[in-house]
């Protein structure tokens, strides 16, 4: 059976050229970076090269790029580093509601420890109000830390004007750009963060792998992990190499992607698939900011059909998505990200997550618009226009594809 890999937001594929400029890494460049012979160095030379692609991507400088073990490593020691550095000058952190819980979840290990996060509400487009921004910074408030995309709904946050917000409080600011990275340009000169944090397996690079970028001249946030003084003593542990060589391809490829978008783009390919889901379904609703939104996400309700059932219908027609529920211990968990919008639980559960990448074509974006409207249908009880045998064929192939 062909599979349409529609969940990039949940990771993506491998790009060949970063599989190809990884394998040498296990065989030739096996060495220890730290090594001072010929072996060590030369997996430290593709690690410099590596951290130059990254910074390349995001217009930073080499230096600025820590190597990390993903996006979850990259916001805790965003967050916890510059709690635990700045906890003399005050210890309260403002965030939002629909952070990713690698935030929200390290605000609140902070918060059993003496700190305190202000959590912002955002609006029903899932954008935080910025003269509520200003009012939550206190003091003693030492960090905003404010996602760039949302990986739900793609909603994309105001981060020029959150960081000029910070900055004029003397206050330091963290952007989770893991959702961002890659699928659109993000320049840290321009959205001017103090600390961004990066995922590699979010644009077709190896799972295990990010980067923080910290500014030039920020305070020294303290290290999560201690060791021997690897990344400048702010990452201890000996490099995953062939992870990092793998994020440095990978970031190439994304910038000459993003320089020169190919045909089709996201956009065009999630655009298509909007209006021929919007066209073939009735009672369909989209969720996110209409115009400020990342380029490949759709975060739809379906009246009256479990989100659940669409997801389970569509894997079982080979087509991979994500649904606005999650099942934890038998029972629904609806989105935090969509409950902080408002959007009520049951809107919730009938939602799915379509989130587009570079290998997916506009064929597949017929077949899943006809896949998706055929199970709405049939989960609603609605006329399909064929006959009882017909349906009944229909529900064969269904139970044996
Ligand atoms: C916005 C955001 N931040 C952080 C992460 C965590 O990244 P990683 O899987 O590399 O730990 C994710 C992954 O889903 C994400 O979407």
């Amino acid at each position: 059976m062909k599979t349409i890999y529609l969940d990039h937001n949940a990771t993506t594929p491998l790009s060949p050229e970063v599989l190809s400029a990884m394998l040498p890494v296990f065989t030739e460049y096996f060495g220890n970076p730290s090594s001072v012979h010929s072996h060590g160095r030369s997996a430290r030379v593709r690690i410099d090269e590596a951290r130059e692609r990254v910074a390349g991507l995001v217009n930073a400088h080499p230096g600025e790029i820590v190597f990390t073990s993903g996006g979850s490593e990259s916001d805790s020691f965003a967050i916890k580093g510059t709690a635990f550095a700045l906890r003399d000058k005050g210890r309260r952190i403002v965030t939002s509601q629909t952070e990713h819980p690698a935030v929200l979840n390290a605000c609140r290990e902070l918060a059993g420890l003496g700190f305190q996060a202000d959590c912002l509400p955002v609006d029903r487009h899932g954008r935080i109000d910025l003269e509520q921004l200003e009012a939550a910074i206190r003091e003693d408030t030492v960090l905003v830390t404010v996602q760039h995309a949302n990986s739900e709904t793609g909603t994309l946050q105001e981060i020029e004007r959150i960081a000029e917000i910070a900055r004029a409080r003397g206050v330091l600011f963290h952007t989770d750009a893991v959702q961002s990275v890659g699928k659109i340009p993000v320049d840290v000169k321009k959205l001017s963060p103090d600390l961004l944090s990066i995922s590699a397996h979010k644009l077709n690079g190896p799972k295990g792998v990010g980067a923080l970028y910290i500014r030039k001249g920020c305070p020294k946030l303290t290290p999560l992990i201690s060791g021997g003084g690897q990344e400048k003593k702010r990452r201890g542990g000996t490099e995953n190499v062939a992870g990092i060589v793998g994020f440095g391809k990978a970031c190439e490829l994304a910038k000459d992607r993003l320089r020169s978008p190919g045909t089709p783009c996201l956009e065009s390919l999630r655009e298509r698939l909007r209006s021929l889901v919007m066209e073939r379904v009735a009672g369909v609703e989209l969720f996110g900011h209409p115009e400020s939104r990342l380029p490949n996400t759709l975060s739809l309700a379906f009246d009256g059909v479990g989100g659940e059932t669409l997801l389970i219908g569509l894997d079982v027609e080979g087509i991979s998505v994500s649904a606005g529920s999650a099942c934890s211990s038998g029972s629904l968990q609806p989105s935090h990200v969509l409950s902080a919008m408002g959007i009520p639980a049951e809107k919730i559960n009938s939602s799915l997550r379509l989130s587009v990448g570079w290998t997916n074509t506009l064929e597949e974006m017929e077949t899943v618009a006809e896949a998706l409207a055929r199970i709405v249908r049939r989960a609603r009880g609605e006329n399909t226009g064929k006959t009882r045998q017909e349906r009944a064929a229909d529900r064969l192939i269904d139970t044996t594809r």
